[in-house]
């Protein structure tokens, strides 16, 4: 039985004063059987990790570098994360890969370096429009799966997250079976791969929201949501915890 999780990506998004939706969440979200896990920005990592305390919410970076230190300005390596509280980090997002060229290969790297913080790795793909529309899809999510993961992901230190790049920050969505179609696939390749590939868990992303939540979760292989917009404000994503159960 895979616990299912309602991640939180708040990108490039808030200050310290954000820090009271933490708060106002941790007050809705008190008996949530899911796993809640927030990905801030780094400068409030620290502070985040302080306020959630013993709730149970997990605090995670959004990027960490392959490297665990050395001279590469304006990065962050995952034994820093880690030495802040970070307990997970996403890597491979589509924003990492398009606006940063970051490609599979050097994504795998990352991962690597966050499985030796013991920082958990929440790792992205996902097919653009274009690449759907040509029949591409299952395809690209093979070759991201394949680049991007290490061998020696379990259950315990990898989490896949299926983003189609049309759907994130869009309000579009795939269909609900196009959505089936993906996760069951991821699953297949990840059985096939890793002796715990039963119980990775696959969250969905793009354009999730309290009122699709449900239904996206009830999707076989759907293990939960990797949410960006509606993650921001308390009362969304509480929304979203409770459809995620
Ligand atoms: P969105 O973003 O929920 O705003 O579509 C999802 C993501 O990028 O993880």
């Amino acid at each position: 039985m895979r616990r299912k999780i309602a991640a939180g990506n708040w990108k490039m998004n808030g200050l310290k004063a954000s820090i009271v939706e933490l708060k106002e969440l941790i007050t809705l979200t008190k008996g949530a059987t899911c796993e809640i896990v927030i990905c801030p920005p780094a400068t409030l990592i620290e502070e985040m990790v302080h306020v959630a305390g013993d709730s149970g919410i997990v605090i995670g970076g959004q990027d960490c570098h392959w490297s665990e230190s050395g001279a590469y300005t304006g990065e962050i390596s995952a034994p820093m994360l880690a030495d802040v509280g970070a307990k997970t980090v996403i890597l491979g997002h589509s924003e990492r890969r398009s606006l940063h060229h970051e490609t599979s290969d050097y994504i795998r790297t990352k991962v690597e370096a966050a499985w030796r913080a013991d920082l958990s790795a929440i790792i992205c793909v996902g097919e653009t429009e274009a690449q759907r529309d040509s029949g591409d899809t299952l395809q690209i999510i093979k070759d991201q799966l394949d680049g991007s993961i290490p061998d020696g992901a379990t259950a315990a230190n990898t989490i896949i997250a299926y983003e189609p790049v049309w759907a994130i920050g869009t309000g579009k969505i795939p269909t609900y079976s196009q959505i089936a179609e993906v996760h069951d696939f991821i699953r297949v390749q990840l059985v096939q791969t890793y002796a715990t590939g039963e119980d990775i868990r696959i969250l969905y992303g793009g354009s999730v929201k309290p009122s699709n939540a449900a239904e996206i979760f009830a999707i076989s292989n759907v293990d939960g949501g990797l949410v960006g917009g509606a993650s921001l404000n308390a009362t969304d994503f509480a929304g979203i915890v409770t459809a995620a159960g």
